[in-house]
């Protein structure tokens, strides 16, 4: 068979954003405007909540959705319980926005964190509990809400992997009390660089907003400064400017009206990218079943319905070649692969003066050992995964 390149990632700037961003720029008016709040609100719609609050990076996301609780009476220095198993992303948002993570270990079979774990993990200091959807697979929301509802938890969800899946017939980001989405190229949804927090509570969307800014005092759904009159009668309702006056310790992580732009080009083709995307999904779903228990992959359950972000790849225990000898051939032949993350506090060096015990989080150790992923993304056709399911064919007549 022929080689081909097959991309991990892809991004779609379509004719609608091309538009926006020359108006835009022809306006100088570039900084968060009416093309954020337009995207903001497209977007909390498409998820089923009353607010979405669009930031820089799905890691301000996380961050600023956990500072959302300082308002709530937590403490610098309290914890926020995460999977060990997630894109370092989610452990260095933790410490980013002040508190300190409690890593519990996953289930390989889900790649999400272990609800029977996770009570273990609580202390009198823990606010929040933060589950990830890893790899589009909603995590196990019912047993995480009960846990958090019997100790008065908040629960964030780090759906930046999960735009689009749902779990129990509800939409991921519409089920804990906040969730954030990553909008970074690769993602179903991207804005090039870029984040959101979605939320059915107005106080936390408001709180969110001054976050973002600094942490000013000033955080209007919409800004007056930004409209045809550019007269804000909230503005000197102190001794002082209201831009100037700051409630919170805040972060500096607004989204740009180019960013926005390049979203509401998705959002119009969104139903054609998902289509796509879940295409790709199920045929190579359906392809790869042949390689079972030699290779693994995460499934569907009866309940849950996958984002179709990624196909996650383990090479299964009695294989006898390992996932870098594998990783390594089809880089050589073209196919693009991504780690399928690390046990972030026993296997990322920054984590380490949290002092876990090495092998403490087996199962997520073990996924980072012998798993990786690949893209499944728009601009892959069925001839890139023929092409996959053909070189793990040749692979493993080879290896096994
Ligand atoms: C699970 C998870 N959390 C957080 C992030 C951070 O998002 P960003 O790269 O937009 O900061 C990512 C990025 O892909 C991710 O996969």
């Amino acid at each position: 068979m022929k080689k081909i390149r097959y991309p991990f990632g892809t991004i779609t700037i379509n004719d609608t954003a091309k538009k926006l961003i020359g108006e835009a720029l022809d306006s100088t008016r570039v900084s968060g405007g009416k093309l954020v709040r337009e995207f903001e609100e497209k977007f909390a719609a498409l998820v089923g909540t009353k607010e979405a609050v669009a930031v820089s990076s799905g890691t301000d996301a996380d961050a600023l959705a956990m500072a959302v609780l300082y308002d709530f009476g937590a403490q610098r220095g309290d914890e926020v319980i995460v999977p060990a198993l997630s894109f370092v992303a989610t452990g260095n948002a933790v410490l980013q926005a002040g508190f300190i993570p409690r890593f519990v270990d996953i289930r390989r079979e889900t790649l999400n964190i272990d609800p029977a774990k996770i009570e273990a993990a609580i202390t009198p200091k823990t606010r929040a509990i933060m589950p990830v959807h890893l790899m589009g697979k909603p995590a196990e929301m019912d047993e995480i809400l009960a846990i958090a509802r019997k100790h008065k938890l908040t629960v964030i969800e780090d759906a930046a992997e999960a735009q689009s899946a749902r779990y129990k017939g509800k939409e991921i980001g519409a089920i804990g009390d906040m969730a954030a989405f990553s909008l970074y190229i690769a993602h179903i949804i991207s804005t090039v660089e870029g984040g959101i927090v979605t939320t059915n509570n107005e106080d936390y969307a408001e709180i969110l907003r001054s976050l973002r800014a600094h942490g000013r005092a000033c955080k209007c759904k919409t800004c007056l400064l930004n409209t045809v009159s550019k007269y804000c009668t909230k503005r000197f309702k102190y001794d002082t400017d209201i831009r100037f006056v700051f409630e919170r310790i805040g972060f500096s992580a607004k989204m740009n009206e180019l960013e926005a732009a390049v979203g509401l080009g998705y959002l119009e083709i969104y139903p054609q990218i998902y289509k796509k995307r879940l295409e790709n999904f199920n045929y190579l779903h359906e392809k790869f079943a042949r390689f079972e228990p030699l290779l693994t992959t995460i499934h569907p359950s009866m309940h849950d319905t996958m984002a179709p972000y990624a196909f996650a790849v383990m090479v299964g225990s009695k294989a006898r070649f390992s996932k870098d000898k594998l990783v390594a051939y089809l880089e050589k032949n073209e196919v693009d692969t991504r780690s399928l993350f690390q046990s972030m506090p026993t296997q990322c060096r920054g984590f380490e003066f949290l002092n876990y015990p090495k092998d403490a989080f087996p199962e997520a150790e073990w996924v980072s050992k012998n798993g990786f992923h690949i893209g499944i993304h728009q601009d892959i056709g069925k001839e890139h995964i023929d092409y996959f399911i053909y070189l793990l064919e040749n692979f493993v007549k080879n290896e096994a």
